[in-house]
């Protein structure tokens, strides 16, 4: 697949500040900004619904032909998240859902159909995409990669901060680190596109960073001679 539209991969684990900068630097360069995580999201949303285990490999792809996702740009410069047409809001940020999403990302069947949806939108849209292997596997031709970390600690700090702005506090530190590092070690070991950098990403270590900082750096890699992001 050529690409028509400029594309800007930004990969890494949670609690990197991935979706602050991913949101802040499309606003900032006029692209659509595609949340990849939502389409699991979503998915898992609807494992919690139907009431399918979503460990339960074979269940979780007997339900994906029954089930639509999709996203639709909205008027605010986001993109709303449709599951069999009807946009999830909020719900899919539920720590359940989270937990649920984690599991069934793993799973082969559901990895293929969401990378083959994104690599549609990618095409006919282009943007700034976040995610775990966007670089890898969903727009390996990308113009330009980026993959965020930051440390254990600082990354559950932030974890802990969303919570309770989101006004789900209650869990501590040390719990919030544990879920992290669950999370995590599932994403980057399971076989099938695994959370990995790409060998062509930018290494961004947001640790010690404000979000503004990290925002710099990457529009300064992006706009380095010899970059190839018209804008
Ligand atoms: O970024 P997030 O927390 O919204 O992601 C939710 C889950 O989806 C997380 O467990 C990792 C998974 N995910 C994935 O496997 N591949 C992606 N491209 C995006 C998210």
């Amino acid at each position: 697949v050529s690409l028509r539209r400029q594309v800007i991969a930004i990969d890494g684990p949670a609690g990197t500040g991935k979706s602050t900068v991913a949101r802040r630097l499309a606003q900032r360069l006029g692209l659509p900004y595609l949340d990849t995580g939502a389409m699991y999201r979503a998915l898992g949303l609807k494992m919690l619904a139907i009431g399918v285990d979503p460990d339960d490999r074979r269940a979780v792809a007997a339900s994906l032909p029954a089930t639509r996702i999709a996203l639709r740009p909205n008027a605010g410069g986001q993109v709303d998240v449709l599951l069999d047409g009807v946009d999830v809001g909020e719900r899919i940020r539920a720590p359940e859902v989270a937990l649920a999403t984690s599991k069934l990302a793993v799973h082969p069947e559901v990895r293929e159909r969401m990378v083959a949806l994104q690599r549609d939108l990618a095409a006919r849209l282009g943007g700034v995409i976040e995610g775990r292997d966007i670089g890898t596997r969903v727009v390996p031709e990308a113009n330009f990669k980026f993959f965020l970390e930051a440390s254990a600690a600082v990354r559950a700090r932030r974890r802990l901060a969303d919570l309770r702005a989101a006004g789900r506090d209650g869990a501590s530190e040390e719990e919030v680190a544990a879920e992290l590092a669950d999370r995590d070690a599932r994403d980057r070991t399971r076989a099938h596109s695994p959370l990995e950098p790409a060998p062509d990403a930018v290494r961004v270590d947001t640790s010690d960073s404000t979000v503004d900082e990290v925002l710099e750096r990457l529009l300064a890699e992006i706009r380095r001679p010899g970059g190839n992001l018209q804008s």
